[in-house]
């Protein structure tokens, strides 16, 4: 079917803290990448996202923060938009979960289907907290893992051993937040029954939608080939938009329910604001000649292949088209992290690099999460913009527009007769639109800025063979010809470089042709439909102002920021070593034993006259003991605990004196020293607290 339309999406972000650059990478860069290259062809788009507002993050985040709940999503749902604005994120809306509008379409939906009876009622045991009277949410439920009996397990997995987990598998569950012991509680709730939509959903995704990535398509022949269960969408929470029938007080709908109405909602917003421009909004979700594109990330895939599409048929309204889901983004090597404060902050990032923009746009697409999980490091982040974006684009760019002021008074001069080898330059990049085209289309946007930056390649490398320079000196109607061709090039590359890095393509056609600025007819040169094409500047049109268009990244700037990372890391690693010793219990006692068997071991006293790390070795320590029967020497694995092991000489220490004799780093070891394992690991050795004569038993 033809479309004349395209409505894209960005999953809408959780508006609990700012947004990083993972969020960029895995949604927003690309997403927009795909909306700036579509109007850039002239075709009619919309650009959907806004801050999801309901959920338990933004309530978790409120109480961290001792703020109200509203307080939270006012902070981020303005620092999320400014940060998208300061990045170019070209959305055509962004609005909010919390608005009068979507609260009510969204609450219309629910009633709709609940009028055409699309729900099934059921009522159900669920956990509850006595005290404070609240339904708790999974995440907020711990207790004991069944099965590897750690405390503090979640009520969906187990963070210590990985198990997925519900709740009803804690031992001793408890409300997390609280600490109280939790009962039980009837609770009715409205369930979207997918096992009915299975078939459906069969046909739809499986043999309709082969050409989704392989992440997205695998991920739903997976649920689908489990057997899909019905799954509720109202919540016991006082957050949230209240669930619009009778009977159902103190209820709410759950996010997942409300979230992605926010796409239709946003748009009616953006509509009845600017009815001109946009038409009916019900042009954009009903028409069969819209096509609909929902960028996501890889933990949201069910909730847009599944859920909301098993919604949206319910209502009559259009489903994806391309559901195109990215991988995740580390940060050196780790997992990023809001609670961890592991991330890039794209508002720290700016105030680290002002007016770089672009540079992290252009790292992320370079290193976007397209089919697996990617790392960004700083080196690399450094790498690419000296070596790339500054070595060749800003490079070539320079050195074209530099010469042309210096050789002919900033005006594009004319164009001579082509040699064999213009030609063959020219002829080197007249298939980058329809191999830019292709890749964008498939939604391979690296593979597509790299087709932009091999154009810029081209070019640097036609002025470093062809040296204007030098011929400036001996054939100006030959420089002439030259820098004409490579100021074509480089308005080429204003236009390849648009969709991923706006800001210096508009920096770019500023330099090369002033007057696209005005909106007059300069504007449309730098259409897509233009690349590839070599006469886009007139001789004799005059440049605007010259400057750099990117700048090198000094190592001080990197190593900042890798020192940064490192005081996180730290402070990560003591808040973790804290929350151990929190949750800290005793080892369950031990089987029964009998004092006979007990009394096989033979324990003394002995006073430590020596007490020496052992030579290459980071764990043993070798003490002298004064055993009270001529001395001996025992081996003891616990050096990390005593950076200083001179501390024990002089104490009376127990020792198990009936262990066979053990070689270890050549030396023998004759016992046992006794230490007690601290929560957090940390041996300490036992010592007598009164004197005793050496060698004397214990027991
Ligand atoms: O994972 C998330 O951040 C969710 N807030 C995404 C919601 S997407 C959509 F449904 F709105
Ligand atoms: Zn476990």
């Amino acid at each position: 079917m033809a479309f004349n339309r395209t409505l894209i999406t960005a999953a809408l972000p959780y508006a609990n803290g700012p947004v990083h650059i993972g969020h960029l990478a895995g949604v927003y860069v690309p997403a927009d990448i795909y909306a700036r290259y579509l109007r850039l062809k002239g075709q009619e788009v919309m650009y959907v996202c806004g801050s999801d507002e309901h959920g338990v993050p933004v309530t978790i985040r409120a109480r961290k923060e001792g703020i109200t709940t509203q307080q939270v999503v006012d902070r981020y749902h303005e620092l999320i938009k400014r940060s998208f604005a300061e990045f170019g994120i070209s959305f055509d809306i962004y609005s909010r979960t919390t608005s009068a509008i979507h609260h009510r379409f969204a609450a219309d939906y629910f009633r709709a289907m609940y009028e055409a009876g699309q729900f099934v009622e059921e009522t159900s045991e669920q956990f509850y907290d006595p005290e404070t009277g609240h339904f708790l949410t999974d995440r907020n439920i711990r207790g004991e893992c069944p099965r590897c009996h750690s405390l503090g397990a979640y009520g969906d997995q187990c963070e210590k051993c990985g198990a997925t987990l519900s709740p009803d598998e804690l031992i001793n569950p408890y409300n997390a937040e609280t600490g109280n012991a939790l009962a039980k509680k009837a609770t009715k709730h409205w369930y979207l029954p997918l096992d009915q939509y299975q078939a459906w959903l069969e046909d739809w995704i499986l043999n309709q939608h082969k050409e989704w990535r392989p992440n997205v398509y695998g991920q739903c022949k997976s649920w689908l080939d489990g057997g899909l269960r019905p799954r509720a969408v109202t919540r016991d929470l006082d957050w949230g938009i209240p669930v619009p029938v009778e009977g159902a007080e103190g209820k709410v709908l759950y996010v997942w329910f409300d979230a992605p109405i926010g796409y239709i909602s946003n748009t009616q917003e953006l509509c009845a604001d600017q009815p001109q421009k946009y038409g009916n909004w019900e042009k954009w979700w009903k028409q069969e000649d819209t096509r609909m594109i929902h960028f996501i990330g890889k933990d949201n895939i069910v909730f847009h292949c599944i859920v909301f599409p098993a919604m949206l048929k319910a209502q009559g309204y259009n489903l994806p088209d391309n559901v195109p889901s990215n991988e995740f983004l580390n940060l050196e090597g780790d997992k990023i992290s809001t609670s961890r404060n592991w991330a890039v902050w794209l508002n720290e990032y700016l105030e680290d690099f002002p007016g770089k923009q672009d540079v992290l746009r252009y790292v992320l697409t370079a290193n976007a999460p397209e089919t697996k999980d990617n790392d960004f490091t700083w080196a690399d982040f450094q790498a690419r913009n000296n070596n790339e974006l500054v070595a060749i684009y800003g490079n070539f760019v320079n050195r074209a527009l530099v010469l042309t002021n210096k050789y002919f008074e900033g005006k594009v001069p004319s164009c001579g007769e082509l040699t064999d080898y213009d030609k063959a330059t020219i002829e080197d990049f007249k298939n980058v639109k329809a191999t830019m085209e292709e890749l964008i289309n498939a939604f391979r946007f690296r593979d597509a800025q790299k087709e932009a930056m091999n154009l810029a390649r081209i070019g640097n490398k036609y002025l470093a063979d062809t040296e204007p320079w030098k011929l400036a000196k001996t054939d100006m109607e030959r420089t002439a010809t030259v820098l004409h061709l490579a100021l074509q090039i480089a308005a080429n590359l204003a236009i390849a470089f648009e969709p991923f890095l706006p800001f210096s393509s508009e920096k770019l056609r500023a330099m090369l042709c002033p007057s696209s600025l005005q909106g007059g007819d300069g504007g449309r040169l730098f259409d897509w439909n233009n690349l590839g094409n070599i006469d886009l500047l007139k001789a004799g049109d005059a440049l605007g102002e010259v400057s750099l268009l990117f700048e090198k990244i000094e190592d001080a700037a990197i190593q900042a920021q890798l020192d940064k990372l490192a005081r996180i890391k730290a402070e990560n690693e003591k808040a973790a070593q804290e929350e151990a010793l929190r949750n800290w219990r005793p080892e369950p006692v031990k089987e029964p034993n009998s004092f006979d068997e007990f009394e096989k071991n033979d324990i003394r006293v002995g006073t430590v006259l020596e007490c020496t790390n052992v030579k290459k070795s980071d764990r043993l320590l070798q003490f002298r003991i004064d055993d009270g029967m001529g001395g001996r020497t025992i081996l003891s694995g616990i050096a990390q605990s005593y950076p200083d092991p001179s501390v024990l000489v002089g104490k009376q220490v127990l020792f198990i004196a009936n262990f066979p004799p053990r070689k270890m780093m050549g030396i023998e070891s004759q016992g046992m020293i006794l230490s007690a394992v601290d929560a957090d690991g940390k041996l300490v050795v036992t010592t007598v607290s009164a004197p005793v004569k050496n060698g004397c038993q214990v027991g």
